[in-house]
């Protein structure tokens, strides 16, 4: 059986399997990354919103404390793949404006507000006129707003470009095939076995594996990662120069009790998301979800009818029973996961790939990663 060796092997080249990869590669290991086809699932699909204050969930204290780690993290983040790449990493600091439309939306979100005051979050209640002001195509029928000055985006698909070529001028060794099983000798995982039955050998193997966590062969089951997978259908929309800006900023609205996000590009794209269903792992993109995203879209935004449909694109968050990712040790010694992000992958990648990173480095999770270990679930 052919072999390789490696300090670290990386399972799943994502954002988090990319950026993870790259830290590991600049902190001075030798990186072996493997994936069939890197750059292509979940975080090609993803709007990229950077949005620890607008989804924040009540009861979330510890996500919340990573969530904002990672919006914090994203600056210099953006700054070095850039400096290491030439390459645009899409980092873009625009706010994001939360919108309201009928009375009960209002309501809904004024609470919201309320909370995210009581965590100590940058908030400030809009009029339905003042939402207007910072949004001018917004429709008349919004009746209020929240404005979310630290809220962000990131075009995820210039980050994985950038990410691409960071990891090839690093000296990653990127490997196009999938991992068969993670590879034991009695209770250490040593590497990984590849389709084609090449060994990879590695110190330690990290599983940046999303939403087929749950099926990586060679863990024991009492330590499999219960992640599954939560489908998000998306839209990509092409704003014509006469409409363009559309919107300025980030907006997510609630319209008649549906929510939706739109998020502006630089370039004219407006990314519409997203669905939620739990349907295991399909990811057709259904009418009736094409429907809903642009009903309620157009419910805010009137606009909506005069851009071009580019893609209908479907994608599987990996979402875990508390919604938080699993991080770092698996019980398993050896294996590291970096799984789980659910709605927050393109928001966490920065702050999973250093906390990774100082894992494997020092052998020790770091604080902010412990609430996030894979045995707060117990046996699942
Ligand atoms: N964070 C956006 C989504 O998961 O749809």
């Amino acid at each position: 059986m052919p072999e390789h060796t490696s300090d670290v092997v990386v399972i799943g080249a994502g954002l988090i399997g990319l950026a993870t990869a790259w830290q590991l590669a600049a902190d001075g290991l030798q990186v072996t990354l493997c994936d069939p086809a890197p750059a292509t699932q979940t975080s090609t699909v993803a709007a990229g919103m950077l949005a620890p204050v607008t989804e924040v969930e009540y009861g979330e204290d510890d996500l919340l404390a990573l969530n904002l780690a990672g919006v914090n993290a994203w600056p210099d983040f953006a700054a070095r793949l850039e400096d290491a790449t030439g390459v645009p990493a899409g980092l873009h600091r625009t706010g994001t404006l939360s919108v309201a439309y009928d009375v009960d939306d209002a309501a809904a979100l004024r609470r919201l507000a309320e909370y995210q005051r009581t965590l100590g979050l940058e908030v400030e209640v809009l009029t339905g006129r003042e939402s207007r002001k910072r949004e001018p195509l917004l429709a008349n029928g919004v009746s209020g707003g929240v404005w979310v000055p630290g809220d962000h985006s990131v075009d995820n698909r210039q980050a994985l470009t950038a990410l691409l070529r960071a990891v090839e001028v690093s000296g990653v060794s990127l490997i196009r095939q999938r991992v068969a099983q993670v590879l034991t000798a009695g209770t250490t995982a040593i590497g990984v076995q590849l389709d084609d039955g090449t060994a990879v050998h590695a110190g330690q193997v990290i599983a940046a594996t999303g939403p087929w966590s749950a099926q990586l062969k060679g863990v024991p089951d009492e330590l499999r990662a219960p992640v599954r997978p939560v489908k998000g259908e998306v839209l990509r929309l092409r704003v014509p120069e006469a409409y363009r800006p559309a919107l300025n900023h980030t907006v997510r609205a609630t319209a008649r009790g549906f929510a939706v996000y739109l998020v502006p590009r630089p370039g004219g794209e407006l990314v519409v998301g997203a669905t939620s269903n739990e349907l295991g792992y399909d990811t057709r993109v259904l009418a009736g979800g094409v429907f809903a995203l642009l009903r309620d879209a157009r419910t805010v935004l009137p606009v909506i009818d005069e851009l071009e449909l580019m893609e209908a694109i479907a994608g599987l968050r990996p979402a875990t029973p508390d919604n938080a990712p699993i991080l770092g040790p698996s019980g398993l010694d050896g294996l590291l996961w970096a799984t789980g992000h659910y709605r927050n992958g393109v928001l966490l990648t920065p702050v999973t790939a250093a906390i990774l990173s100082a894992t494997v480095r020092s052998g020790t999770l770091p604080d902010l990663g412990k609430p996030f270990l894979r045995s707060r679930f117990g046996h699942f």
